[in-house]
């Protein structure tokens, strides 16, 4: 179970031809993406006919969100069993020809993995329920715990500790009549979470790992590791003082020192990865990627700890920054600059895996402004590793409002205090202006279709060169076919404006790429984070505008640079604008 620290590894080169580097990786949820079979339910051959779409915009691997035999107390997140396809999606046979037609395109395959927890209708669970005894071999795969007798000694023990579900913020013990015990759940009542403690459990996750990567999967994203390694002696939680009710979750009423994010996590994630790396699996590249929100104030030191904990050859912890930073330029270059100095520091093998945006939290342009989605198209296209893009982020979705008859998350029933529930940004993709904006044949879906599916589609966009899509295809293009955006290195700038990001990325060795254009070495990227112009110097010799957020060559911009003569010039950028260069 011990892995030796990346620390003490000879650092060899950095590896050419890994998928991770400079991977585009799409995340779709499988109920809102395409419909194929008209009970407004999206599914995986929904998903296989769309294959053209992703591979024209440069999408390199997908992520796959859980597809699996589940109740759908949590939308999947909950499984029932973790080696099937739940019949509303499919079954294994389309599931292997939405491998085949992702690989004809080059597109790699990352399934979620949810090992925290599982279904209270999975088998482990059913068997785990009927007794405490000895002869019971699934007893210990949950975590049971007698309950704490209450003080008159008269009603139903009281739950072990203090902990809160993660969903609803109410108890995350259930009393179970059965076993005359409480079993523990971090999210909803119906995800029992597994006792990570046990070496059984432990296998058994490994086991449903080899059975899809045998089907040829290239990794997974791994669910809400923190809480796969609690406190031995489950400790109460310690009060939030910064928690503010009816605004914040009510979950984060309590930090969660003793309920989640002790160290095994590092070491059961690291037995996880030991899978990635066995003999059989070494015919092509496999990773993982975990999802672990920093819970204290040093969110650079949690992400790094993961890359000390972990292999960085078969695992890297999202990049969350994305979702929670303030947009300020100046927030950006601290944190990029020090996240990936200390990264280099660390193992030349790690990889940065950046998300913007996700099934869990408010979509980009909703939480930001359109504006914003734009600029921060170029900044999360241009950074180096592994970056994931939300379906619906490349056409700017919104969250839509959802009226409360239509409500389905669990965590905005169990909490409709906070306002603060997932169905917005889970909404339905919009592909064109026609009956249920092409997503489905049948009456309605299983979530609203947004009001501006009519004019913010794929196929109007795609018809539009200012439109999100195109630049979201530009970038996507540029990533895919260029070396330096896959393998160079990141180089923060020094600017004279703090509105204003900007940093180079440079191809350390010649590295061939398959595109018949000829390689650029250098891109220069600035971004103005505000609203006002920004004028600013660069001593940066730059050659030709690639991309803008504003039309390539209709802004001010261009008309104050000459292609590659001297340095030290002054730029102007529009508020709002991101642009990339070539450079020298
Ligand atoms: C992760 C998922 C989220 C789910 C939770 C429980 O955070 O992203 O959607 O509700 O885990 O599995």
């Amino acid at each position: 179970m011990t892995t030796p620290s990346p620390f003490l590894l000879p650092h060899r080169g950095k590896k050419q031809g890994r998928w991770t580097d400079g991977a585009l990786v799409y995340q779709i949820y499988p109920r809102s993406f395409q419909d194929s079979n008209g009970d407004g339910i999206g599914d995986l051959n929904g998903i296989t006919q769309r294959m053209d779409y992703l591979k024209d915009m440069g999408v390199t691997a997908i992520w796959l969100s859980p597809f699996y035999p589940s109740p759908m107390a949590d939308f999947g997140y909950d499984v029932a069993d973790y080696c099937d396809v739940d019949p509303m999606f499919g079954t294994i046979q389309d599931f292997k020809n939405m491998m085949a037609e992702a690989g004809k395109r080059d597109i790699k395959m990352m399934i979620d993995l949810v090992p925290n927890h599982t279904s209270d209708e999975h088998k482990w669970f059913k068997e785990s329920s009927k007794s405490s005894a000895e002869t019971n071999p699934f007893r210990d795969w949950y975590v049971w715990r007698d309950g704490v007798q209450s003080p008159d000694g008269s009603q139903r023990p009281l739950p072990p500790n203090n902990w809160r579900d993660a969903l609803t913020g109410g108890p995350a013990w259930e009393w179970a009549d059965q076993r005359q015990q409480y079993f523990l759940h971090s999210f909803d009542v119906r995800q029992p979470d597994l006792n990570w403690s046990n070496p059984a459990v432990r296998e058994a996750v490994r086991a449903a790992m080899r059975f899809w990567l045998d089907l040829g999967v290239d990794g997974f994203r791994v669910d809400a590791v923190y809480w796969m390694a609690k406190d031995p002696l489950l400790r109460n939680d310690t009060v939030n003082p910064e928690y503010v009710e009816g605004e914040d979750l009510m979950y984060h009423a309590l930090n969660h020192d003793n309920s989640s994010g002790w160290p095994a996590v590092y070491a059961y994630l690291s037995e996880m990865g030991d899978v990635l790396k066995e003999e059989k699996y070494q015919d092509k590249q496999r990773f993982m990627v975990t999802e672990a929100y920093p819970e204290a104030h040093n969110p650079l030191k949690e992400y790094l700890t993961f890359y000390v904990g972990m292999d960085p050859e078969v695992a890297a912890p999202f990049n969350f920054e994305g979702l929670s930073m303030p947009w300020e330029a100046q927030s950006w270059r601290k944190f990029l600059k020090a996240f990936h100095g200390a990264l280099g520091q660390i193992n030349p093998h790690c990889v940065p895996s950046y998300a913007f945006a996700n099934h869990d939290k408010p979509r980009l342009a909703t939480r930001l402004g359109s504006a914003v989605a734009r600029s921060s198209a170029i900044l999360l296209m241009t950074l180096p590793g592994m970056v994931f893009l939300y379906y619906g982020e490349e056409l700017g979705m919104k969250n839509v409002h959802i009226p409360p008859e239509f409500v389905q998350d669990p965590a905005a029933k169990g909490d409709p205090k906070s306002g603060l529930g997932r169905d917005g940004e889970r909404t339905p993709m919009q592909w064109n202006d026609e009956h249920m904006a092409g997503f489905t044949s049948a009456e309605t879906a299983w979530l609203p279709v947004a009001d501006d599916y009519r004019t913010e589609n794929v196929a109007s966009q795609s018809q539009d060169p200012n439109s999100m899509l195109i630049l979201y295809m530009q970038l996507g293009q540029l990533r895919k076919n260029s070396g330096t955006l896959k393998h160079g290195s990141i180089r923060i700038l020094a600017i004279d404006n703090l509105n204003v990001l900007g940093y180079v990325r440079e191809q350390v060795s010649a590295v061939k790429t398959k595109s018949t254009k000829p390689a650029c070495q250098k891109y220069a990227v600035f971004i103005n984070y505000s609203a006002a112009p920004a004028i600013f110097t660069t001593d940066v010799i730059l050659r030709e505008l690639v991309v803008s957020t504003h039309g390539n060559g209709l802004d001010g911009l261009q008309t104050q640079v000459e292609a590659g003569t001297s340095s030290n010039r002054h730029l102007k950028l529009l508020p709002h604008q991101a642009v990339v260069y070539a450079a020298a």
